[in-house]
């Protein structure tokens, strides 16, 4: 069995390479002067595991691109992000469903596929092959136990992610909430304020994704209003559209930490553990 990656995964797949104690091909990169993709990797093994995530465009192509350079072998396919998988349902007439559309271009060619805190889990039935979803919850609230945070409170900035800031909290046993968030429109969102008793307190909010960071920058307003002591972000999937971690920095967060799902500078969590045992365990 061998790991191979895209562009903007190859750390993670490393990683998780290096903890299944296999090895990680090396694929070259380059476009054509037109544009479209090129890459070259090694010559498949009889089993392959793929890892990638769909940020943009280009890594969905280069997924697409691996699964047929792999042709033959056994694949497991690895999304740590699945970019569109929010768009799990027409929500107006003419739109696409999203996720469906690219669950069914990937699962020719591959055997079965891992997601990681995939944003609906509706969009595993896309898939024509098994499909797994892990979750990132106890590593969160592992890597938030290093930050020596006194008594936290663990706060989700929606209904929606309840359960999952629920999943982090229960890590250590602590306390959970979570607020009312109404989006004005794709860049604002408002939280209303909820009877929550966070002065004094250290607060955390944890999300799957954030994304512009307008849903968190306005829920530490409310709480910084509240009396809260300090405000950290955690989340699994660290998108930052639209200059969206420097928008939480100047918003006064005290951390903004997310999961190498996405890799940048604020990837302190992995998921290469998880990963290589759901891989072990297959
Ligand atoms: C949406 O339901 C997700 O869980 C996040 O709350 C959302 O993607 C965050 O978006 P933003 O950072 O742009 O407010």
């Amino acid at each position: 069995m061998k790991v191979i990656s895209t562009e903007k995964s190859q750390v993670l797949a490393s990683k998780v390479a290096a903890n299944l104690r296999i090895g990680i091909s090396y694929t070259k990169f380059e476009k054509f002067p037109d544009n479209e993709l090129y890459l070259k990797t090694e010559r498949p093994n009889a089993e392959t595991v793929i890892i990638g995530s769909i940020t943009d465009s280009d890594s969905f192509i280069q997924l697409l691109l691996l699964i047929d350079a792999c042709e033959g072998s056994d694949i497991t396919l690895v999304l740590p992000y699945m970019g569109y998988a929010r768009q799990d349902r027409k929500f107006n007439d003419g739109e696409p469903t999203s996720g469906r559309a690219i669950a069914k271009a990937l699962s020719g060619g591959i055997n079965r596929v891992i997601t990681v805190n995939i944003h609906e889990d509706a969009v595993l039935d896309f898939f024509s092959v098994p499909a797994k979803n892990l979750s990132l919850a106890s590593e969160i609230g592992r890597y938030l136990s290093t930050l020596g945070l006194d008594n936290p409170l663990i706060l989700a900035p929606d209904a929606g992610a309840a359960g999952f800031a629920s999943r982090v909290a229960d890590t250590y046993g602590w306390e959970t909430d979570h607020l009312k968030k109404t989006r004005i429109s794709g860049m604002e969102v408002q939280i209303k304020p909820q009877k929550l008793d966070v002065a004094g307190r250290e607060v955390v909010i944890v999300d799957d994704i954030i994304s512009t960071g307008g849903t968190l920058a306005t829920a530490a307003e409310m709480l910084r209003e509240q009396g809260a002591k300090n405000i950290h972000a955690a989340c699994v999937h660290g998108v930052f559209a639209s200059g969206g971690y420097a928008r939480l920095c100047s918003a006064g967060f005290s951390s903004v930490t997310s999961a190498d799902t996405i890799e940048s500078g604020s990837s302190q969590i992995s998921a290469a553990e998880l990963i290589a045992e759901a891989i072990r365990n297959q």
